[in-house]
């Protein structure tokens, strides 16, 4: 069975306007879906996870591990598990212009060569991943306008690995005054997916 993986950037758990956005998407995604395959649903939650930022020691082992082929050490599972993905659905709320630190060390342990993308003969990177979709869900306070940095970061990344469309989906202005959070979040739960092909 194909598998979406849902990498969880939402910090706030329960209270979290993005990842109640997210779960509306994941319900939208799956019933879309649900006459030609399936998916199962496999989630990442890095508010639980131990994440850790490479240090000099923990670059060493990895490149340790590179040289050696042991790609299937657990170092090495974000990237396994992103490369094996069907389809990646990204939820991280909208923090100064971009997104939470757990979702950048998250790429970090993700982008590895040799499991996510890797370098042709002439220096061209490409792609590893099985995914043809990832979609991202954001909410914010304000409005993101054209500092949508966390989206073209993820949307950046996410092409090298080889992913070739990429979504994104938001309820934005949610914390200013007077701001109808209920009314918003209605919209963004059942309006426009803005696709990047
Ligand atoms: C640490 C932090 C940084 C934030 N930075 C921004 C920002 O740069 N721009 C903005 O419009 N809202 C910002 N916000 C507001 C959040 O984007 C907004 O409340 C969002 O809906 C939170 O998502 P959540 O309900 O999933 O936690 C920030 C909130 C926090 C806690």
């Amino acid at each position: 069975m194909p598998t979406l993986l849902f990498i969880n950037a939402c910090v706030r758990g329960r209270d979290s306007r993005t990842l109640a956005l997210a779960e509306h998407l994941l319900a939208r995604i799956k019933e879309a879906n649900s006459k030609d395959m399936a998916f199962k649903i496999e989630e990442i939650r890095l508010s639980t996870e131990n994440l850790l930022p490479l240090n000099y020691e923990r670059l060493q082992r990895r490149d340790e591990l590179l040289e050696a082929g042991q790609l299937d050490d657990t170092m090495f599972d974000y990237a396994n598990a992103v490369a094996q993905a069907d389809m990646l659905v990204i939820a991280a709320p909208y923090w100064d212009m971009s997104f939470p630190a757990s979702l950048k060390v998250f790429f970090e342990a993700a982008s590895v060569v040799g499991i996510t993308f890797t370098y042709a003969e002439d220096g061209t990177p490409v792609g590893l991943t099985a995914a043809q979709d990832m979609y991202y869900v954001t909410t914010s306070g304000g409005y993101i306008g054209d500092c949508n940095f966390g989206f073209e970061y993820a949307n950046a990344l996410c092409r090298l690995y080889g992913v070739r469309n990429t979504h994104f989906v938001s309820a934005e202005g949610l914390d200013l005054d007077g701001a109808d959070v209920q009314a918003i979040m209605e919209e963004a739960c059942n309006g426009e997916i803005i696709n990047y092909l």
